[in-house]
């Protein structure tokens, strides 16, 4: 895996530290179900955040109130220090992208193509330019190839590039939704499960893409449940359970905070305390 991303992400200029997004109050209701109660969340330049949280608990919910797929029922998401609209290309374009849960690839395109797709909110070429397909249009075609083929090699797809999406394996699928969204050249990238069916070197070098990207100056919220990843990689962590904040801190703090033990008994992680592992298998 290449470590050079010579193209910076877009806008620039946050000191390291500062608040980048701010999730207040956001609440989402469905009918009667409240699949997001009341939970604010910051994530500062320069940072690896975690949300962790058992099935159902309202993170991809969370996710896609932050990204403008869902108008919250109640609560703001700013990002740089304005309101969002809930509009998802207008999200992207003030510079946070995204991955999903359920890998969202155009199957029939290309690897590369699935990038240059993704690039589009970033290339100013209009309709007219394109139809015409004038000296700008061709070099704006050329720049947009040349920073997918890059953005490619720093996923460790380069290889792959003419190959159709829906032939790659599963992980290398997950590592062009990233590629794809990193096109859109953001400050700030939500992952949903990115190691969601990895064996365990692919999870270790998806770690290692996540150290990556934060080191190009894009700030990370990560969504995973395997544990060991979230608290090797997350400066902090935050837990949902029932659509509310239980906990927020650092790895080490949330680890071993007995809600959160709790909150995911039936599902040991690596780090849970012994005896409450034995207790699941007995009550099993
Ligand atoms: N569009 C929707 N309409 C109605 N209910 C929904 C909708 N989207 C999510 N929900 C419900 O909201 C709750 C939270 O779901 P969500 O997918 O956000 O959980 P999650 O924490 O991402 O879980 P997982 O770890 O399994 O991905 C669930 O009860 C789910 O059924
Ligand atoms: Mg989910």
């Amino acid at each position: 895996m290449t470590t050079t991303i010579p193209e910076q992400p877009s806008p620039q200029g946050a000191p390291k530290g500062t608040a980048l997004l701010e999730a207040k109050g956001v609440i989402m209701r469905f009918g009667g179900l409240t699949a997001v109660r009341d939970v604010s969340l910051t994530v500062g330049s320069g940072e690896i955040v975690g949300l962790i949280g058992p099935n159902g608990a309202g993170k991809t919910t969370f996710f896609n109130c932050l990204t403008g797929l869902y108008v919250p029922t109640e609560g703001t998401v700013s990002y740089r220090g304005t309101v969002l609209p809930p509009k998802p290309h207008l999200v992207t374009q003030a510079g946070i992208a995204r991955t999903f849960q359920n890998i969202r690839l155009f199957a029939n395109m290309t690897v590369l193509e699935n990038v240059l797709v993704g690039r589009h909110t970033r290339t100013r070429e209009g309709l007219l330019s394109a139809l015409i397909r004038g000296p700008g249009y061709h070099r704006a075609e050329a720049r947009s190839r040349e920073r997918a083929m890059e953005l490619l090699a720093f996923t460790g797809l380069a290889g792959k590039a003419e190959h159709l999406a829906r032939n790659l394996p599963y992980g290398e699928q997950r590592k062009l939704e990233i590629a794809r969204a990193l096109a859109s050249e953001p400050g700030l990238l939500l992952l949903d499960e990115p190691t969601a069916g990895m064996n365990p070197q692919e999870t270790r070098a998806t770690e290692e893409l996540v150290f990556a990207i934060r080191d190009q100056g894009i700030a990370v919220l990560v969504i995973e449940h395997d544990m060991r990843f979230i608290f090797n990689l997350c400066d902090r962590v935050a837990v949902l359970v029932q659509g509310e904040k239980l906990v927020e801190g650092t790895s080490d703090v949330v680890q071993s905070d007995e809600r959160v033990i709790a909150a995911y008994l039936g599902e040991p992680f690596e780090g849970a305390p012994a005896d409450e592992a034995e207790e699941r298998e007995n009550d099993r």
